[in-house]
């Protein structure tokens, strides 16, 4: 698994993006692993580019969000169910709503609502692509460093780091979730292909020790060793001082 430094995060925002639309263009029925976040905003700005120059029918393209916070409707401006309608679904509204899962932060039963989505992706999937970010401590979804390599969809406590870095999206920390329904790191692992982005000085710790070659379950994006096809991107800031260099 290489580490490769893009440079910035507009080229690899493309990148990513048109391997999305490579991928709908080769099967129409397409399995697609979405991610949210900062990082992912200009993948989708670039996504729905590509669909719309191309008027791409996705109405059998199937999506997996990786989370949703505990709490927040799907009208929440902070919601990933939100997030992806604003990027994503409004953008481009061609897509099958029954075809669209965000997992349902504000279930009843939230322990039901993860069994549900497991079930559902493991049943509906695999993930032809899964799109990932990671977190400042390295966590996949909202995987958090311990997080047990067996792991499926579940209701995850978020840590002091996460709900910190996220504060940024909220008025103040207070309002950030301290709860999150996230795939597992087996859900994750269970899809064909990966590709991580981490761009900003923010990332370059994770990514350093990304870079490590050490599986250590207290950086939970190190599973992906153990995954057969994955790409990481990253661009100048996030990259870690050696390269893999030998000079
Ligand atoms: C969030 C999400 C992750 C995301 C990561 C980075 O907590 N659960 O899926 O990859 O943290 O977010 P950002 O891209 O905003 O830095």
């Amino acid at each position: 698994m290489k580490i490769i430094n893009l440079g910035n995060r507009h080229d690899a925002s493309f990148y990513a993006a048109c391997e999305l639309f490579n991928q709908i263009t080769r099967n129409p029925k397409s399995k697609l692993g979405l991610a949210t976040g900062g990082t992912m905003v200009d993948v989708y700005a670039n996504f729905v580019n590509l669909l719309k120059m191309n008027d791409v029918d996705v109405s059998n393209v199937e999506t997996f969000n990786l989370d949703e916070y505990v709490g927040l409707s799907q009208t929440h401006p902070e919601s990933y169910h939100h997030y992806m309608q604003k990027v994503l679904f409004e953008q481009y509204p061609y897509f099958t709503a029954n075809n669209i899962h965000v997992p349902i932060g504000d279930a009843a039963d939230l322990d039901d609502e993860a069994k549900r989505y497991e079930a559902m992706v493991r049943e509906r999937g695999p993930v032809d692509i899964q799109i990932l970010g990671i977190g400042e401590n390295g966590h996949i979804g909202f995987n958090e460093p311990g997080t047990s390599k067996e792991s499926e969809t579940r209701v995850v406590d978020l840590t002091e780091s996460t709900i910190r870095a996220n504060s940024r999206y909220f008025d103040t920390e207070e309002e950030v979730p301290k709860q999150a329904v996230s795939m597992g790191l087996s859900t994750i692992m269970s899809a064909k292909r990966i590709i991580l982005l981490a761009f900003g000085e923010k990332k370059k710790d994770a990514i350093t020790k990304l870079a490590s070659g050490i599986e250590d379950a207290d950086v939970p994006a190190t599973i992906l060793y153990e995954h057969p096809n994955v790409e990481i991107y990253v661009d100048e800031a996030a990259a870690p001082d050696d390269m893999g260099r030998e000079d």
